[in-house]
């Protein structure tokens, strides 16, 4: 017999189902509590609530285990490029030799942009936000793309990821030069994904460039390591946006919305501010971790603690390794990776973060990986939206594959005014 929960409500005593996972998670399945209870469930945050069954990564914040369809990310992000591991979130499985070569092809002959897109920028001010431009582009794709937006059409969602895949890093780096006031760079479809978001970020028709192959190998690593977080704000507000059968360039354009807000993907804009913010203020680290422990300050370091890593991060423990290196390999003495360095250490050591395990999260070192690569720091959080895409059309096409899917509508617990009489204007 399936497991059950009880649960005693007044004289009423219910019956609920217990869904097991495949890492043998457990679930209580409250579906039927508000037809047989009249209540519903209140948990702010969404702290406790699955919102729904997922095959594409697992998570487990008290062991820092992080995989993507069963793979440990620690071997994806040895052994991968990025388009291998967004294939693999995409369609479940890793590519053989013909999937990949097909896979790459196909990303690599859609990467231009339509040239009246190119207008949109024009209205944008210079100074402009890149992730406000990201969302907006994106969502402006779907003018573009109109005979592809059917949710339910599995070719034209087969050519939307496709087209978004390709795209985003030409968006994103025309957002880049937009802010310079340099001509746009035409992708290279010779080049890999990752050289060639660093031509068109850095290359102008006036300088040869090519590409470090340290950095490219970097960049490599860190959209991997951001690919896919199960269900985070930004692929809980994709899958949210979907539901209701929005289209996937509408759905992805409000998870870029979600993302950058400093508590989740702007972190690591947000950390490096800090870091630079505690330099100019002397280098007293010891003075910023006072800040973040006073409740009355409101300061929190940016890049500590994560709502589901309660021992560590093992992103966080990947990036180091390879900030370490690169820095060592460049032979940068970069400040600002001291300051973080120290106030690891004193944060680790502090009772206030250890009681609260809080722990450095994946945007502490990323930031300065993207400050050595040359990587301004408005573009922090657009380059974890180009990592995140994958893990978003995963979880977006899982739920329009899924038969038990529905929109997306949570209760409420009101508290507002009873019913009141309306009052006309001159009375009031
Ligand atoms: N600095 C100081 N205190 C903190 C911090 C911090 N960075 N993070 C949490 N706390 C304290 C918090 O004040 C609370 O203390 P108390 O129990 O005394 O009231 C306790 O730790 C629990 O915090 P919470 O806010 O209830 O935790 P949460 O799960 O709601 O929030 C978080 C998670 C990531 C939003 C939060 O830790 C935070 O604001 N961190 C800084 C922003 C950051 O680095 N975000 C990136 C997350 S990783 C990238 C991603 O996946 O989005």
């Amino acid at each position: 017999m399936s497991e059950v929960a009880k649960l005693k409500c007044g004289d009423q005593e219910l019956e609920l189902p217990i869904i097991t996972g495949t890492e043998n998670e457990k679930g209580i399945d409250i579906g039927k509590l508000r037809s047989t209870t009249g209540m519903v469930t209140l948990d702010q945050g969404y702290v406790n609530t699955g919102s729904t069954t997922s095959a594409v990564t697992f998570l487990n914040g008290e062991e820092g285990v992080l995989r993507y369809r069963g793979y440990p990310i620690e071997q994806l992000a040895e052994n991968c490029d990025f388009i291998e591991v967004a294939y693999l979130l995409v369609y479940g499985e890793l590519p053989n030799e013909k999937e990949l070569v097909t896979f790459r092809e196909s990303i690599s002959s859609h990467t231009m942009l339509h040239e009246d897109l190119k207008s949109f920028y024009d209205g944008f001010p210079r100074d402009a936000h890149p992730m406000a431009i990201l969302s907006s582009v994106v969502g402006a794709l779907s003018t573009f793309y109109q005979d592809s937006l059917n949710p339910h059409d599995p070719d034209q969602v087969e050519v939307s990821i496709h087209r978004l895949i390709a795209k985003l890093p030409t968006i994103a780096s025309y957002a880049y030069k937009k802010s310079l006031g340099q001509p746009f760079t035409y992708p290279d479809n010779s080049k890999s994904y990752c050289d060639n978001f660093l031509q068109m970020m850095f290359s102008t028709p006036c300088a040869e460039y090519t590409s470090d192959p340290v950095f490219i190998s970097a960049l490599n690593m860190l959209l991997i390591v951001h690919a896919d977080h199960e269900q985070n704000c930004s692929t809980s507000t994709v899958r949210m946006v979907g539901s209701a059968d929005s289209n996937l360039f509408a759905s992805i354009s409000s998870g870029i919305c979600a993302l950058w807000g400093p508590l989740h993907g702007g972190a690591n804009e947000a950390v490096v501010q800090m870091l630079n913010q505690i330099k100019a203020d002397g280098g007293d680290v010891d003075k910023y971790v006072k800040m973040a422990k006073d409740k009355e300050d409101g300061f929190r370091l940016m890049g500590f603690g994560h709502r589901v890593y309660k021992n560590f991060d093992p992103r966080a423990t990947i990036i180091k390794k390879a900030c370490d290196r690169l820095l060592e390999k460049l032979d940068i003495d970069d400040p600002l990776f001291e300051i973080a360095q120290k106030l690891e250490k004193v944060a680790l050591e502090d009772e206030y973060f250890v009681d609260r395990k809080l722990y450095p999260n994946v945007d502490f070192y990323s930031g300065v990986i993207y400050r050595a690569m040359g990587i301004p720091v408005e573009m922090f959080t657009v380059l974890f939206a180009i990592g995140r895409l994958p893990g978003w059309i995963a979880h977006w096409k899982e739920m329009q594959n899924s038969p038990s899917s529905r929109i997306c509508r949570p209760r409420q617990v009101y508290t507002g005014p009873l019913n009141r009489e309306f009052v006309t204007l001159d009375k009031r």
